[in-house]
């Protein structure tokens, strides 16, 4: 297997204009097992795990279990697993942290407020991942600028708290995605042909009508809120206020 040389200097500007195999391969190269691939299973991610399986075989994927993915995100893990061999490790959020979330505000703590959602993100998603991340120098995702407004100016590589962060096909269009797995034979989330074309924990996801934008079935029933979990956009201002306040309150006994 050829590696390719890494570049000499980490640039993101010079990173930015690699295409994503030459990418992917790069930092396989580089980092091996420090290197992972964090997937959700849907469109985007697969055309990654496909991808970097190909240039090695060995390369580690991740996925945060929430705790409240549909049975249907089980069964595309299961046939990813069957096809390539390959071998998903699973992140769960903290019990302990869990418990005092839903002891203090209930388990569908997400319906009662944006601020109360993202809390739950946090715990379930973005704590799990900060963990995950302790073990690894960089990691893949499935990003791409044409997913919505927030994510226009997605780089294909940045470096983070120093972790580099590559979203390999951040350029690509939903149609090269389609073509790509089309062309390539990959296992699809079975409720991509029910209508969804983007898919998150089951409580928070819905199909979407002809015409509506990929992203309008995630937090459906929320007027702001950016459709974002906290995993690419942290929160500001007055939310992130918020946020620290209930995060204090889940947190408080263990600290
Ligand atoms: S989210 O922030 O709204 O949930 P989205 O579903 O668009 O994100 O996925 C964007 C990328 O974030 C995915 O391609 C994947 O790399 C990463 N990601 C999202 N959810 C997970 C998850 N549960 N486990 C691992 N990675 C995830
Ligand atoms: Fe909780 Fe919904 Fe966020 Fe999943 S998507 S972690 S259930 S708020």
């Amino acid at each position: 297997m050829d590696m390719g040389t890494f570049p000499i200097t980490l640039d993101p500007t010079h990173l930015d204009g690699l295409p994503a195999d030459h990418l992917l391969r790069l930092f396989l190269g580089h980092f091996g097992p420090g290197f992972a691939v964090s997937t959700s299973f849907q469109r985007d991610g697969l055309v990654i795990i496909d991808m970097a399986l190909r240039i090695d075989p060995a390369t580690r994927i991740f996925t945060l279990d929430t705790g409240r993915l549909p049975q249907e995100t089980y069964e595309i893990m299961e046939a990813v697993r069957a096809k390539y061999g390959a071998r998903i490790e699973l992140v769960y959020p903290d019990t302990a942290e869990l418990e005092s979330m839903t002891t203090r505000f209930g388990p569908d703590l997400f319906r009662h407020s944006v601020a109360q959602r993202k809390l739950c993100c946090q715990i379930r998603k973005v704590r799990p991942m900060e963990r995950k991340l302790a073990e690894l120098d960089a990691y893949a995702v499935g990003l791409r600028r044409g997913q919505s407004g927030e994510r226009a100016e997605t780089p294909k590589a940045q470096l983070i708290d120093g972790k580099w962060k590559l979203a390999p096909i951040a350029d690509w269009t939903s149609q090269q995605v389609e073509d790509y797995l089309t062309a390539n034979d990959v296992p699809r989330h079975p409720l991509e042909s029910r209508g969804y074309p983007s898919i998150g924990c089951a409580p928070c996801t819905r199909p979407v009508a002809p015409g509506e934008h990929e992203r309008a079935g995630r937090w459906w029933w929320e007027a702001e809120g950016g459709k974002e979990c906290g995993l690419h956009v942290t929160p500001e201002g007055k939310m992130k206020r918020e946020l620290d306040v209930l995060l204090d309150e889940v947190l408080a006994p263990r600290r």
